[in-house]
């Protein structure tokens, strides 16, 4: 029985579900979103803030400053509300209501930005809108989860070891690309261990994290309109690109299942059965996915009609509760 006194303590890390009788190919999904903030980013969060605290450059005074698409952000709210450390996250109107009520709820400070990049995305205004907080006061501490290797090394040290341990003869190892950091704490992992484990990236199409063309995405969490720093991509075996539409009727497949999973979760489940499937041996490969969160923080976007019909068109469910039929009657 676990007993925690403070929120960050407790993290369901060993629980993977079976996708074989959803998706017919030998595929474990490692849910991530079974903690107080509901994603895999309350490790890098912990992991951040402990690090800037043993360096000394964290203290009673500071102010954490973050940019995030939500996530982070929760996480952040949470652990600074128990430590009593101001935070002043920086998001985006993409950000969805919930997620930014969450950290108020919480005492953080957030900062919306309005007005997207020249091309579309939002993330380089809200790293410049960052910049100018921190110039503008010495108490400002920017975690900076692009590029603080202490978000990496969550994973290298909870994530990855977890996933080793569950799957000792692991063939394919799937995750999404945001900051990079999950993907490349895990990559590292598994190169320093010597496991031949294929490490494959997902991304979604419009980011340019692995140099694809910048273009409009809807779904938080996977994808970048800046580069990360983190990135090393001699680390990354493939890369797989999902198109948004996609990862709608793949999060639809698995509600349809019982399992409300959240958005990038669909990426990268549609992203590895692609993957397997371009893939002479696909069938016979044991691979697990990096489930980042939940669905309900989808609710008014992945999982609601006229969002889907509005951005992605009428069909991108219909071709999907056609092959729910078929799977039904199997
Ligand atoms: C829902 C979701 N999926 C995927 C990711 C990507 O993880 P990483 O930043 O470690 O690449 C994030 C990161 O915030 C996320 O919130």
């Amino acid at each position: 029985m676990p007993i925690i006194t403070a929120p960050q303590d407790f993290h369901a890390e060993d629980l993977f579900v079976d996708l074989g009788a959803v998706v017919d190919r030998s595929l474990y999904l490692k849910c991530e979103g079974f903690n107080f903030a509901g994603s895999v980013k309350l490790k890098a969060a912990a992991e951040m803030i402990a690090a800037a605290e043993r360096s000394g450059t964290l203290t009673s005074d500071s102010i954490i400053v973050e940019s995030s698409s939500g996530n982070l952000g929760i996480a952040l709210s949470i652990i600074a509300a128990h430590k009593g450390y101001r935070f002043i996250c920086v998001t985006d109107s993409r950000c969805n209501l919930t997620t930014r009520r969450m950290m108020e709820a919480l005492g953080s400070q957030v900062h919306t930005i309005t007005e997207p990049d020249v091309d579309g995305g939002f993330l380089a205004a809200r790293i410049a809108y960052v910049r100018d907080l921190v110039a503008s006061d010495p108490r400002c501490l920017w975690l900076n989860q692009y590029h603080n290797v202490n978000n990496w090394k969550a994973h290298y040290r909870r994530t990855a070891p977890s996933i080793a341990r569950n799957f000792p003869g692991l063939d394919v190892l799937f995750v999404g690309a945001g900051t990079t950091g999950t993907l490349m704490g895990c990559a590292r992992y598994f190169r320093d261990e010597g496991l031949p484990v294929r490490i494959v990236a997902v991304d979604s199409v419009g980011s340019v994290t692995f140099g694809g063309a910048p273009g409009l995405r809807m779904i938080p969490g996977l994808g970048t309109s800046v580069r990360p720093s983190l990135l090393v991509e001699s680390l990354v075996d493939d890369v797989v690109y999902v198109e948004e539409a996609d990862t709608v009727r793949s999060c639809h497949r698995l509600a349809r299942n019982g399992f409300l999973f959240g958005g990038s979760t669909g990426t990268v489940v549609s992203g590895a059965l692609s993957w397997l499937d371009a893939n002479a041996a696909g069938r016979d490969l044991t691979a697990v996915v990096i489930a980042p969160d939940m669905g309900e923080r989808y609710l008014d976007t992945v999982y609601q009609e006229n969002w889907v019909r509005d951005i992605y068109g009428d069909d991108v469910l219909a071709v999907d509760l056609e092959n729910a039929g078929a799977r039904s009657n199997d």
